[in-house]
């Protein structure tokens, strides 16, 4: 088992990383306390299994997968399920799945009465390493991604790596898109470990490995004025094209993985990343003109009036914030 205490402004948590977690919730969830299960409706039904188990008092809430349900439409559903059964501020909102999940069920718990106890269980690479830790919480407009949302923390992250045994390796590489941007801004040393060691064999060191550095970030600059916003390497073009796709052709990590390319100036760093993102499947080449992406990074929500700030990496380990003008 590995623990990660996160310090933040708002609410100081815990981040708890153990193999077959999901069988000992009952050591972290309060029997007498209703707990609201949100989930998508893939999830594997024996993971709400076992949260149920270990909370008697609970209501459980399904969305259809997909990035598409982070939307109005989802939230004023599930909100309007919150007042149906009466659930009042003791509560406390499980996100049970990936980042989707995290980030509706999180939006809601900010919302909803002003703001609901939630405990992140992410079950997805990219949900356990990135997005369940450091509270962003959001839904998407048809413009943009992510542009209504707030800063919110969970009070508890429980990481369980075994649920991912069950994930598709499509699922998987798409979270080790985001492992590897962590090599790329802030550590040689895991990017190194990520090409050559068997990431499955290890995961807890590995989801431990990642999570210290978003810690540093997340602990360093919460509200993502500055510092914080290295952890966008990647993710100006890797929005545009998840939007120009309108989300149907890439998973979030896999239009990541053609982002950071976008951005590699470097050749011997581009070679490196061309190799990492092939041992993980991970796309490389799109066909799209980039100047279709454009107004897709226009309305990308990270960019000022006048300038854009681009997460670039000269050296593996090592980024630093361009200003470009639009
Ligand atoms: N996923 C980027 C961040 O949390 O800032």
């Amino acid at each position: 088992m590995k623990t990660i205490q996160i310090t933040s402004i708002q609410k100081n948590y815990k981040i708890v990383i153990k193999n077959n977690l999901l069988n000992h919730l009952s050591d972290y969830l309060d029997v007498n306390k209703l707990y609201v299960i949100i989930s998508d409706d893939k999830i594997p039904f024996e993971y709400i299994e076992r949260v149920q188990k270990a909370c008697p008092n609970n209501l459980i809430i399904t969305f259809p997968e997909g990035e598409k349900s982070k939307s109005f439409e989802q939230y004023e559903r599930i909100i309007s399920i919150l007042q149906d059964n009466n659930v009042t501020r003791d509560a406390c909102i499980i996100a049970l799945g990936g980042g989707v999940t995290g980030d509706l069920s999180g939006f809601i718990a900010s919302t909803y009465l002003r703001g609901l106890d939630l405990i992140q269980i992410p079950t997805s690479l990219l949900a356990q390493i990135d997005s369940s830790v450091g509270g962003k919480v959001a839904i998407n407009t048809e413009k943009a991604k992510n542009s209504v949302g707030s800063f919110y923390p969970p009070s508890l992250v429980l990481i369980d790596p075994l649920t991912l045994k069950t994930l598709s390796l499509r699922h998987f590489n798409n979270g080790m898109a985001e492992m590897i941007k962590y090599g790329m801004i802030y550590s040689k040393d895991l990017f190194d470990k990520i090409l050559n060691d068997e990431v499955k064999e290890n995961l807890e060191y590995f989801i431990y490995e990642s999570l210290i550095i978003k810690k540093f970030f997340v602990e360093n600059d919460e509200f993502d004025k500055g510092l914080r916003q290295i952890l966008n390497f990647g993710h100006t073009y890797g929005h545009a094209y998840e939007a120009y796709y309108n989300f149907k052709r890439y998973f979030h990590g896999e239009s990541i993985a053609l982002g950071m390319l976008d951005v590699c100036d470097n050749e011997i760093v581009k070679e490196e990343l061309l190799k990492i993102l092939h041992k993980y499947n991970l796309p490389t080449k799109d066909s799209v003109d980039k100047d279709s992406l454009v107004p897709y990074i226009k309305n990308d929500k990270k960019q000022t009036k006048e300038y854009l700030n681009l997460i670039v990496v000269d050296e593996i380990g090592k980024a630093k914030i361009k200003k470009v003008r639009l």
